[in-house]
């Protein structure tokens, strides 16, 4: 695996980059995407905050050496001749190891978000069949996620169903 990619590309699904839009690429999230448009997709979702590409690094390392942390891109080269950033979608997959279940492993399907002017073109779908894809080859016995009532639609396109109920401390 080259130091510079979060995971290995064998768990790249080769059934979702074939279903992507011409030119654009499924990939691992790798350490020069800081400037790539990662964090702007991510604004989509949420706040970011400033933070330096040296910031960026040491959180990337420590997200890597846990070895549960499976953050995918979806990146159109084309974009940079427009002065745009290539990286249009993202999507994260964090493993929980259990001992339950005959240690099994569960799938926590997190931050994805999608470019605004990328929306609508099975980006979302793509990234979510990628991450399925890597829950499946690393073990896991399900996948698991909270969205608002906005998603829930877009979730059950996905083939998720909604199982339990939500409830959270915050600090
Ligand atoms: N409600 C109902 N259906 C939807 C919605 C929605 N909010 N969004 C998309 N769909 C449908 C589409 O119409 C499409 O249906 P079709 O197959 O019948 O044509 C199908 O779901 C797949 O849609 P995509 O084109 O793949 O959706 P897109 O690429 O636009 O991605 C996403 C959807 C991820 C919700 C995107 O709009 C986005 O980034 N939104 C802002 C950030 C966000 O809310 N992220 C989810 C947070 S929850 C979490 O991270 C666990």
């Amino acid at each position: 695996m080259a130091d510079a990619s979060l995971f290995s590309a064998d768990l790249i699904s080769p059934e979702v980059q074939a279903a992507l839009p011409e030119g654009y690429k499924l990939r691992a999230l790798e350490k020069k995407d800081y400037n790539d448009g990662f964090l702007d997709c991510l604004r989509v979702l949420t706040t970011v905050g400033d933070f330096s590409q040296e910031k960026y690094d040491a959180q990337f390392d420590k997200l890597k050496a846990q070895e549960s942390y499976y953050i995918v891109v979806i990146e159109d080269p084309s974009r940079v001749a427009e002065g745009k950033k290539p990286i249009v979608a993202t999507g994260a997959l964090i493993i929980e190891h259990k001992f339950i279940h005959s240690l099994g492993a569960v799938g926590h399907i997190e931050d994805i978000a999608v470019a605004k002017d990328q929306q609508g073109k099975k980006l979302g779908l793509r990234l979510i069949h990628a991450l399925d894809f890597v829950a499946e080859k690393v073990g896991c016995y399900k996948s698991i996620l909270d969205c608002s009532e906005a998603n829930e639609g877009f979730y059950i396109k996905c083939g998720f169903r909604r199982a339990g109920l939500q409830m959270a401390h915050y600090y």
